[in-house]
């Protein structure tokens, strides 16, 4: 049954510290779950501040001030100190899974099991961000020495660091940016995804609590009033999006001087899955309907087209149909609601026409339901023969339409990922060693995660999330986001008395946050 909703009205946004009361125009949110009861209309969640270029260039300074190109108390702090501010914040998080978790359900009809999934899932990564800093420092906190001299090498962070996410995980993502830039010492910037956007806000207060002023700046509105002038400003160090490269390119290309800057993306993907002539129909099946479907195929891991040996098509073909057709749909908390409405108003619309467009050029919908439409929805189509001429093969979907193409030659999707402008994973379905070989070795060159007998999937976050082409730029594992937001400094000395006691003297002193070697438990 439908929640009641509490409608949020949300006034401020979070700079230097302060939570700054907002008069000005607001936007509303809505949720495209609707129903016969509101006359089908869109159902109205809140509203948020529409701020620009002024608030945005204000929270910009805030987060230049907290950083004093470096001198600040956060980059400056002693790594202990900072991973208390960041135990403290997960606390305080905790204590807002069910407010966070209510929203997440309206705001982008995520599936209730996948919603709190996503919200535990998030304060683990939290957790585990904190476990991997204390072991870089632990191992940091020595000195090196090569051809009479000595360094002690630590990482240091990069400055002020732009955080987007994007709407499918507006938590998760999000926070896999902002919080190892964040621990690494960097002060920064944030603003919500479209959709996605006052499951923030019970988290404000947190943020304000835990950091000190100017490290974490909350500011809501457009894309183009917020994130735009501050890259404009060439003050930002690092920007870090996932989301889609066409806003990734069109930011970093504001920045006056993009050597300066460092990116880090997690991009868009059309994953395929190859299905060889001796898969394990029920287990390649089983997968596939995870990868292609888990929350209506809206994620970037997605499998978003199946190459499928013509030796096995036929048999592949009705039970994955079959499977299909089974699956629950419903509002997110309904039980066996595996299938939800989509949060995207114009989203059905665009699927009907790659289908139209696929039907045209010669495919069928192989499975009885597919494409059948419900208010804010559109059943899943699996769409069988795809041609390269056709939209579904060449755009990312990101959403429930599954296109299908067969093959004989195995040169067949590994030329057509080649030549793809996407390099993140593929899942490869089969049991023949001498064949997988061969697939394994070429694979990896061509994307960065292959999948055996198993959908792709960013998970576990302690493995390397990252991808080739249009799909990536730098690395997002646990360990590699810390990487990724910070730089390897050191401190340098020849071999001499003079240097060794002086440094001797400044270990003793305990003064400095960078040259010690204190073990954190
Ligand atoms: O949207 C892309 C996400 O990184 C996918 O993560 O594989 O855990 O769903 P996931």
């Amino acid at each position: 049954m439908r929640p009641q909703l509490q409608q949020v009205e949300h006034r401020s946004y979070l700079i230097n510290g302060e939570l700054v009361e907002w008069n000005g125009a607001t936007q509303d949110v809505f949720s495209t779950l609707n129903g016969a009861a509101s006359g089908y209309a869109k159902t109205r969640l809140g509203s948020i501040p529409d701020l620009g270029e002024k608030e945005a260039l204000e929270a910009l300074d805030a987060a230049l001030e907290a950083y004093d190109q470096g001198k600040g108390a956060w980059p400056t702090m002693k790594v202990k100190d900072r991973i208390n501010c960041m135990l403290a914040f997960v606390e305080q998080m905790k204590t807002k899974r069910e407010e966070v978790v209510q929203l997440l359900m309206w705001e982008i009809i995520k599936n209730k099991a996948d919603a709190y999934k996503e919200f535990d899932r998030t304060v683990e990564y939290i957790y585990d961000t904190i476990e991997a800093y204390k072991d870089l420092d632990r191992a940091s906190g020595q000195f090196e020495k090569n051809s009479g001299v000595y360094a002690h090498i630590r990482r240091a962070p990069l400055g002020v660091v732009l955080c987007l996410g994007p709407y499918n995980y507006p938590l998760n993502e999000t926070f896999s940016l902002l919080i190892p830039a964040i621990i690494m010492g960097n002060t920064t910037l944030f603003k919500p995804a479209k959709h996605g956007v006052l499951l923030i806000t019970p988290l404000l207060d947190a943020f304000k609590e835990c950091f000190p002023k100017g490290v974490v700046n909350i500011l809501f509105g457009r894309g183009r009033s917020i994130a735009s002038p501050i890259m404009k400003t060439g003050k930002v160090d690092a920007l870090a999006i996932i989301g889609h490269s066409s806003s990734a390119n069109a930011l970093q290309e504001l920045h006056p001087k993009s050597n300066r800057l460092r990116t880090v993306y997690g991009l868009e993907a059309k994953n395929p899955g190859i299905i060889l002539p001796d898969a394990d129909l029920d287990l390649t099946v089983s997968e596939c309907i995870s990868g292609t479907l888990s929350y209506n195929g809206q994620r970037c891991t997605a499998l978003k087209i199946l190459y499928v040996h013509e030796h096995i098509r036929a048999r592949f073909l009705e039970a994955f149909c079959a499977a299909v057709d089974a699956l629950g749909f419903g509002e997110p908390w309904d039980e066996n609601a595996w299938l939800t409405p989509l949060p995207e108003p114009n989203k059905v619309d665009y699927i009907q026409e790659l289908i139209d467009d696929a039907l045209a050029k010669g495919a069928k919908i192989m499975n009885e339901k597919g494409g059948q439409r419900y208010d804010n929805f559109i059943w899943p189509a699996v769409l069988y023969p795809v041609t390269r001429e056709m939209r579904v093969y060449q755009e990312e979907q990101f959403g429930p339409v599954i296109p299908v193409v067969s093959f004989e030659d195995f040169d067949t999707p590994l030329n057509d990922m080649a030549t793809s402008d996407y390099g993140q994973q593929v899942s490869v379905f089969g049991r023949d060693p001498n064949q997988l070989a061969h697939l394994i070795d070429v694979l990896v060159n061509l994307v960065c995660r292959v999948n055996l007998n198993s959908a792709c999937q960013r998970g576990p976050d302690i493995y390397p999330f990252t991808g080739r082409k249009d799909s990536g730029q730098a690395t997002l594992s646990v360990h590699d986001a810390l990487r990724s937001f910070s730089i390897r400094s050191f401190l340098a000395f020849k071999e001499n008395e003079v240097n060794k006691e002086t440094v001797k003297d400044i270990l003793d002193a305990d003064q400095s946050n960078f040259l010690n070697t204190d073990f954190i438990f």
